[in-house]
């Protein structure tokens, strides 16, 4: 993956149909996604339990575009290899799992895959700063994680434009997760995020008999951030 600035839609298959998620994989692809977001969620670190490696070795042959796995998970370092074995193009985990983030990157890093750091709501921007030698990505949450249809937290914006200060000219894309939809991705932009995951706004209304429709939410997202742009 060459390194742009450009917008990308990440869908969260946490939206998806649990059901069938070949299909859904493959439609949201077919209608433009740019990236797969992949929440991966243990019940401890979070209140909510999603996917192990065999789930998302599972998802791996229908992804044609890039996988980002998002490891809501304490401890996280035990399982890295086993998310990166799985097929993970790219694996964030949280600064708040556990007390040594920097050697969580250094073990991202050194299976091969890109690397990201997530920051919680209440956890400020300038914890990073030793860490992003080590980043290709900085994800801002904003919303709890845990689950999908939250609303917006709108402090976000500030942590994004401090984020991206921070970045300067390195090669480090900011992700934003958590109440993305087309009425709150344009300030985003303006402060500097790149890469926008998005669950109920890309599946609302859709299904994998009419795909059509995540199409139309992904246009109208990147229609609103591309706006934005200026
Ligand atoms: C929240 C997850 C998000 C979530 C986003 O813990 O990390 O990826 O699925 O869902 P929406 O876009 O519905 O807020
Ligand atoms: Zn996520």
């Amino acid at each position: 993956m060459s390194f742009d600035r450009s917008i990308k839609i990440a869908p969260s298959i946490l939206s998806a149909d649990f059901a069938n998620f070949g299909q859904e994989i493959q439609a949201i692809e077919a209608q433009g996604a740019d990236w797969v977001h992949v929440d991966v969620m243990d019940g401890h670190f979070v209140p909510n339990l999603t996917f192990g490696p065999p789930a998302v070795k599972a998802f791996r042959p229908h992804v044609k575009t890039f996988m980002d796995v998002h490891l809501m998970i304490a401890p996280v370092d035990p399982y890295i290899e086993a998310y990166a074995e799985a097929g993970a193009d790219m694996i964030v985990a949280h600064y708040e799992a556990g007390p040594h983030p920097h050697r969580t990157l250094q073990a991202i890093k050194a299976t091969g895959a890109k690397a990201g750091i997530s920051l919680n709501p209440g956890t400020p921007a300038s914890v990073i700063e030793h860490l992003l030698p080590l980043c290709d990505m900085v994800l801002v949450m904003s919303v709890n994680p845990g689950f999908g249809g939250q609303k917006f937290i709108p402090s976000s914006v500030d942590k994004v434009r401090q984020v991206r200060e921070m970045i300067g000219d390195r090669q480090i894309h900011i992700q934003v997760d958590g109440g993305v939809d087309p009425s709150t991705v344009g300030p985003l932009v303006a402060a500097g995020a790149d890469c926008f995951v998005a669950g109920s706004a890309v599946f609302k209304g859709g299904s994998v008999d009419k795909p059509e429709i995540y199409g139309d939410n992904i246009r109208a997202i990147r229609a609103a951030a591309e706006a934005a742009q200026g």
